[in-house]
């Protein structure tokens, strides 16, 4: 009897393989095949990695799985990072930071406008993020998008005037530069106390910085937590960076992701900045966020 012939080559994915599918866009892929409630095993665990530095962000679509999962999974990735916003941890979860406009009892569970402005998670420190995981808890029905700009092609296709400007120097990063801002448009962000302003005292990153782990370069500055390029005056500096600003955020530099239930969105913090689009007072939006550590930048 002759045995049918299967051909099976080690890098030819099996049928119910993960599947990695980039999008049309200058950054992201949709993971589609894996269920995260389950262990991954290493293979599949070393693919994902693979993916997320490849394409910087990855969405998981419908992820079933609970904040302890969501922990789990992330630490897989590295050391986890708590928010200095203490007030807004998932009760027995310090790891997760409640990212939602929802008031309860006229108090905010969480964190409402997290990413008003364009930024990279925890620049502000001296390890800034690795990445951060995003996951759909409840989502408005209009609104609440989060955009995705990619820092490698801002860098790469910088003019090379402004590329000569920056290379090679320094700027400021602070948790507080807009903090009073943001606390004057949303009475519900809580004033921070003395030990959360000691916690978070300015930093100074390279303005172009190499990704650790794939060598690249990308721009590190971003109008959230960049306050000033050191040693230029302020003058100077200021207009810097606010054409710096415009050009790694301009629109063929994005991915705009349109939030459906249960979304699991991972990105890199080291090669993306990210901001909320806005969501309606009256709608309702929960997530919760791990933020896992990286490197100091160099
Ligand atoms: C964040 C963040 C954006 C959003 O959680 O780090 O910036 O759309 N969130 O909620
Ligand atoms: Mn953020």
């Amino acid at each position: 009897m002759a045995s049918a012939a299967v051909a099976i080559s080690p890098s030819a994915p099996f049928p119910d393989a993960v599947q990695i599918v980039p999008f049309d866009a200058p950054l992201g892929a949709e993971v589609f095949g894996l269920d995260l409630s389950r262990p991954v095993d290493t293979a599949t665990f070393a693919r994902i990695k693979q993916a997320h530095l490849d394409h910087h962000v990855l969405v998981f679509r419908d992820a079933r799985i609970t904040p302890a999962q969501q922990v789990d999974f992330s630490r897989r990735f590295g050391p986890l990072q708590i928010h200095v916003l203490r007030n807004f941890q998932l009760a027995g979860h310090p790891e997760v930071l409640i990212v939602s406009n929802i008031k309860e009892d006229g108090k905010p569970i969480g964190l409402g406008d997290a990413g008003a402005y364009w930024h990279s998670d925890l620049s502000y420190k001296e390890k800034p993020s690795l990445g951060s995981l995003l996951h759909a808890q409840e989502l408005p029905g209009e609104g609440g998008d989060t955009l995705f700009a990619n820092q490698h092609l801002a860098w790469d296709t910088l003019p090379q005037e402004l590329r000569s400007a920056v290379h090679g120097r320094l700027a400021e990063h602070s948790y507080l530069a807009k903090y009073e801002e943001l606390r004057a448009r949303n009475p519900y962000r809580p004033a921070l106390t003395q030990a959360q302003i000691d916690e978070v005292v300015p930093v100074q990153q390279p303005v172009v910085r190499t990704h650790p782990e794939t060598g690249r370069r990308a721009l590190f500055v971003s109008e959230h937590f960049t306050t000033r390029i050191v040693g230029l005056p302020q003058d100077e500096s200021d207009a810097l960076l606010a054409e710096l600003f415009a050009l790694s955020t301009r629109e063929s530099l994005v991915y705009r992701h349109q939030w459906q239930p249960h979304d699991l969105v991972f990105w890199d913090n080291r090669s993306v900045m990210h901001l909320a689009a806005g969501t309606p007072d009256h709608e309702r939006r929960l997530l919760y966020r791990t933020t896992i550590e990286g490197d100091a930048p160099f």
